[in-house]
């Protein structure tokens, strides 16, 4: 059973979370084109080469989703927006349309009593400036702080708070050192430079949203617990270098201005010359920091190959040891609490923290609307939450991840995220028992 809201703190927030291109619908109301678009189109990227064009077409059905959220009793929605919907060519001239939708967006949580928690960007870089080199290119932090002059001059005004970047290992490692997300590269230089100017752009669209007067501003970073496959030195080398690429460079980065040694053994041949300079830029005051968390994953050194060992991080993941979600991920609650401890610890002190994201792809059952597996995930981890709390760890609230099913990504609309059930034949949208259990725990 799920704890109930009175068992945390009075102030302690519900939200739920989404992103745009994930539900909006990307091919209407005049977005521009984004790499999604094109690497979803490449065969053999995405399962079924399935892509986000009408996703749960929220674009026009966002009053009945915001009601949904409403009802729910969640106090938080963060959704993100869309750079190419804003700005189709990713500079130069805004689409009013796209502007006029987030602002819509914005007045109609308002009027239902929910707080807007913006994201800047949650993956869908606009395809013209993925020609020019995307996030290899440095120019990409003041194109993305000049986005967010323009979206936050909109509705900055009426936000409860904002984060630029969603998960900025997915954003550079996954997709330019694994080649999983777009744009599909598996080049270390290109992953080593993206790595940097992820945080640049983050620090120039803090710096932005500041001289617009924003409050509230943080950062959402996701982390994978990092558990060696076995007992051996070699084992446990994989896990610390797993470990400082997904879940120490960002927020040393952010926090202290440099890079953990273990990431930096690899990379530093390949940043961009004068790396270290752009640390005053990327320690930016923050008002809160969010974490992402999902799984644990094991890893051991990788076996030589063709006789030779494989270059760094030369490492493998190896499988997991108990049971796990729809997509594979392992279910390891206790990680959530020992990010918040590690995050409070090491890297933020005092700092509110918030769950920005965490939830489960179920398992397909008979019944779509059943979905015990998922309300068994939740309480689990918010039980996780609640020993944080009573341990002073400084959380602040939980978003579930998510609201509808969705476009996920490289596995297209196969796994089922959501608190409410999505037909994508007919768009209908109906809530399931995770849904009206959280109701229930949030009214109590
Ligand atoms: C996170 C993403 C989100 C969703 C969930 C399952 O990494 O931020 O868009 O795909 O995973």
């Amino acid at each position: 059973m799920l704890p109930h809201r009175s068992d945390f703190p009075s102030d302690f927030l519900f939200g739920v979370a989404t992103s745009a291109y994930q539900i909006e619908g990307h091919a209407q109301g005049g977005a521009g084109p984004t790499h999604w678009d094109d690497f979803a189109r490449t065969p053999g990227n995405v399962t079924g080469a399935q892509h986000g064009a009408i996703a749960c077409d929220h674009l026009t059905r966002w009053p009945e989703d915001l009601d949904l959220v409403q009802q729910a009793g969640f106090d938080v929605y963060r959704f993100s927006t869309s750079w190419a919907r804003v700005l189709p060519e990713g500079r130069g001239t805004p689409n009013q349309d796209g502007l006029d939708f987030y602002d819509r967006l914005v007045d109609g949580m308002l009027a239902r009593g929910i707080k807007p928690a913006a994201t800047l960007y949650h993956w869908e870089l606009p395809s013209a400036l993925a020609d020019l080199g995307g996030w290899r290119n440095r120019d990409i932090a003041n194109w993305f702080a000049d986005y967010t002059e323009v979206i936050m001059k909109r509705i900055g005004d009426r936000l409860w708070s904002a984060a630029p970047i969603n998960e900025p290992w997915c954003v550079t490692w996954l997709s330019h050192f694994e080649g999983h997300h777009a744009p599909g590269l598996r080049d270390i230089r290109a992953t080593a430079r993206a790595m940097h100017h992820v945080l640049l752009a983050h620090g120039r669209a803090i710096q932005v949203m500041r001289e617009l007067g924003l409050s509230n501003l943080g950062a959402v970073c996701n982390m994978e617990v990092a558990a060696p496959a076995n007992d051996t030195a070699s084992a446990r080398t994989a896990a610390t270098r797993h470990d400082a690429i997904y879940n120490q460079f960002f927020i040393s980065g952010m926090m202290k201005g440099r890079y953990p040694d273990a990431a930096l053994e690899g990379l530093e041949p390949y940043l961009p010359r004068g790396w270290q300079d752009d640390f005053p830029t990327i320690v930016q005051k923050l008002d809160w920091m969010g974490l992402n968390y999902y799984a644990r994953k094991h890893y051991d050194m990788a076996p030589p190959r063709d006789g030779q060992q494989p270059p760094w991080p030369g490492t493998c993941e190896t499988a997991p040891t108990r049971p796990c979600t729809g997509l594979g991920w392992e279910i390891y609650p206790e990680g959530l609490s020992h990010f918040l401890q590690m995050m409070a610890r090491d890297y933020t002190g005092d700092l509110p923290l918030y769950v920005t994201e965490n939830g489960m792809a179920e398992h397909p059952g008979a019944d779509p609307l059943s979905d015990q597996d998922r309300i068994t995930y939740l309480s689990q981890h918010m039980n996780e939450l609640q020993k944080c709390c009573a341990e002073g760890v400084p959380v602040k609230g939980y978003f579930t991840w998510s609201l509808l099913d969705n476009y996920e990504w490289a596995h297209g609309y196969g796994p089922r995220f959501g608190l409410v059930h999505v037909d994508y034949d007919t768009l209908t949208r109906t809530p399931k028992h995770s849904y009206q259990a959280l109701r229930n725990a949030l009214s109590r």
